[in-house]
């Protein structure tokens, strides 16, 4: 059974704090997907794959590229960094991974990260009272710099007039930033020479492909807890990640979507700063860590490791209007006994379900504490499984009730990084 069980126009979102595996996925179900579309974020992702004996780390170039024939969009919602697109370009070359204008198309509306974003990100984590924990790759300020209306698009790179234009605009809004004016133009002209045949309209694109019966997937960057508006504010990332997303940052309409689904670990890590109800003490930590190997993509940050918070989950699947739950990292768990999962939260000693409660708790410095289920681990992983039949019965029972509190089904478990170590779920 296959992704053609998953609707034709398909979209696949973060259910925590980003790393819940979705490159993985995305990879699996890009087997039936024409087209692959990557709509916000930046470099700050790191998807990581497992092909053969190889692992690779996509951080900008969809997911969909390890297969021939599928087209993949950077489309107008994602912040690119061209140094880090034109490396990973080289690095799939080398890898014999075709990369080129026919099968990756870049939004010429994607807006550009020069180094001045780099150093404003890394100069303001510095200077924070609170800092965020920031991957420091100039997602945040780039961001803002669209939002200010003076950033600086793929299009502006493909004409210096436009350029210098925006350049100026920029040394004056903002006098205190340093950087010379015709260095920029250069590396933005270097950039542009290499890129200039990616770039295209790709909503317009889009909208062709879908028009002419293509299957596509929209894949998500970071997760539905540190989108901008929905998040864990201000502990969050400066984008919004949720699958609305994916209409806005590829230039097509919501109406287009079928199938919305959100990728969540059957435990749950964080990297960064910000309230993390269901953080496990520091030896079950270890063992997360160890056992999942945990340590951040992008950053090679060691991440913070917890139990499965299902309130966190209901309020993700809520956001995002999910249809299904993709559950990874199940063999993980199995490694783990007793094994928990999350139920509710106590705030103020108050029993309470709402992960919104339980986050202006947290800005307000009120106690709040996780309340778990406790399953102990009976039998053990296989080496492989094709239905929840041949999962040991207490993975059985923990895919039950994430699915009756969350209220969605569970539509796919996978139980290692490489493909075919997952299977399909019908809804019960
Ligand atoms: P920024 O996106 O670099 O501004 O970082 C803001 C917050 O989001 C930090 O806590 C980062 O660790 C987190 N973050 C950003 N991207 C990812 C991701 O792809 N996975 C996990 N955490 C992320």
């Amino acid at each position: 059974m296959t992704n053609l069980h998953f609707g034709r126009c398909l979209v696949v979102i973060g259910g925590q704090w980003g790393d819940e595996g979705k490159g993985r996925i995305v990879d699996t179900l890009a087997e039936n997907s024409d087209v692959v579309v990557r709509f916000a974020g930046g470099n700050n992702a790191g998807h990581t794959l497992h092909i053969g004996n190889d692992q690779l780390v996509l951080h900008l170039i969809p997911c969909g590229i390890m297969r021939a024939e599928k087209i993949c969009i950077i489309g107008n919602g994602v912040v690119i960094d061209p140094e880090v697109l034109l490396k990973e370009i080289d690095m799939l070359s080398k890898h014999g991974v075709r990369c080129d204008s026919s099968n990756l198309k870049i939004s010429h509306h994607a807006h550009i990260i020069f180094p001045f974003h780099k150093s404003e990100d890394a100069e303001r984590e510095a200077r924070a009272h609170t800092p965020i924990g920031t991957t420091k790759r100039g997602i945040g300020p780039c961001y803002e710099y669209k939002i200010a209306r003076m950033g600086i698009t793929v299009a502006d790179l493909l004409s210096v007039a436009r350029m210098r234009n925006k350049f100026e605009n920029i040394r004056n809004l903002q006098p205190s930033i340093s950087f010379d004016i015709e260095k920029m133009i250069d590396l933005g002209r270097s950039f542009a020479d290499r890129l200039k045949p990616f770039v295209t309209d790709t909503g317009d694109l889009l909208e062709h492909y879908l028009r002419d019966g293509k299957r596509v997937m929209f894949e998500g960057a970071q997760g539905s807890l540190l989108d901008v508006d929905h998040g864990t504010y201000p502990y969050v990332t400066s984008s919004n990640c949720v699958a609305a997303a994916a209409a806005i940052g590829s230039g097509i309409g919501p109406t287009w979507f079928d199938e919305i689904l959100i990728v969540s670990k059957a435990y749950c890590t964080r990297v960064g700063e910000g309230p993390f109800f269901s953080e496990a003490d520091a030896d079950e930590q270890e063992l997360f860590r160890s056992l999942g190997n945990e340590f951040g993509a992008t950053t090679g940050r060691p991440r913070r490791c917890g139990w499965i918070d299902l309130p966190a989950l209901k309020y993700a699947a809520r956001i995002n209007g999910a249809t299904g739950i993709i559950l990874t990292k199940i063999d993980i768990l199995a490694g783990l006994n007793p094994i928990k999962i999350g139920m509710h939260y106590t705030i103020d000693g108050l029993s309470d379900h709402s992960f919104n409660n339980a986050m202006s708790a947290f800005l307000e410095q009120r106690p709040v504490k996780m309340v778990y289920k406790e399953f102990s681990m009976e039998g053990e992983m296989p080496e492989s499984a094709s239905s929840i039949h041949d999962l040991p019965r207490t993975m059985q029972k923990l895919i039950g009730v994430v699915e009756d509190y969350v209220g969605i089904p569970v539509r796919m478990v996978s139980y290692g990084p490489r493909r075919g170590q997952e299977f399909y779920k019908l809804p019960s």
